[in-house]
């Protein structure tokens, strides 16, 4: 037990020291475990720890790994969380997505089959509108700037279909979703109107 938490202490410490923007991540993913913890149900509780542990690890192995190859701050490469050249997206930033979209992310936003950690989005931005672990950049209407893609992928700003893929090879550890395909469109999408409602805007969710 305490050589497993010197362990945990340690990739946590060194995890911290790495990325600034990991520091509420850790705190997020924490919390996750202790709302799992006292839901009672014994299969998540059982399930749960295990998972943050290999978020940890993975999330600390591609830090060192790329920090390795690099020798540089950014950890990732922005060419696949980048829209492709001539890109035209499938949703709207400006206007108001159908319905059908908004559901469809909402219900990717809970998925954690789309993350080899066990995650979902909502894990770290919360559940039923809480929209936590956003930072007040994301008021501003997409695109706009956010720390985590310009430290970790040298992008100056990003639409919301960027950010999603951001997260989706980050945090989620994940290969980035198809670009066009429906899952990037509805999540996309989706925090559009994510973001109006952080902002205390009208929204359609
Ligand atoms: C392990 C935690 C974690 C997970 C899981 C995660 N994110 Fe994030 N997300 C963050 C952090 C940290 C930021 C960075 C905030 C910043 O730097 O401003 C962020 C930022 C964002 C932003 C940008 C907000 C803005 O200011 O524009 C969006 C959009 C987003 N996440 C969507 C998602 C989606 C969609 C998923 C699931 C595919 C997801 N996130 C999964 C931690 C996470």
């Amino acid at each position: 037990m305490s050589q497993h938490d010197d362990k945990r202490r340690r990739l946590l410490g060194r995890l911290s020291r790495q990325f600034a923007y990991t520091a509420p991540v850790l705190a997020l993913v924490a919390g996750g475990a202790a709302l799992q913890a006292t839901a009672g149900n014994t299969s998540t509780e059982a399930g749960f720890a295990p998972v943050s542990e290999a978020a940890l690890l993975l999330a600390s192995s591609n830090a060192v790994a790329e920090g390795e190859a690099e020798g540089e701050a950014e950890a990732g490469s922005s060419a696949e969380v980048r829209r492709p050249d001539g890109y035209t997206p499938d949703y709207s930033e400006t206007d108001e997505n159908p319905q059908e979209l908004l559901a469809r992310g909402e219900e990717l936003y809970y998925d954690t089959s789309l993350s080899t950690n066990g995650l979902s989005c909502a894990s770290c931005h919360g559940s039923d509108g809480d929209d936590v672990g956003y930072k007040a950049t994301f008021e501003q209407p997409f695109p706009h700037q956010v720390a985590m893609a310009s430290s970790q992928f040298g992008m100056p700003e990003v639409h919301a279909d960027e950010m999603v893929q951001v997260c989706m090879v980050a945090p989620m550890a994940a290969e980035p979703l198809e670009w066009g395909g429906e899952k990037l469109t509805s999540l996309a999408a989706y925090m559009v109107e994510v973001q109006k409602r952080f902002a205390g805007e009208p929204h359609d969710l």
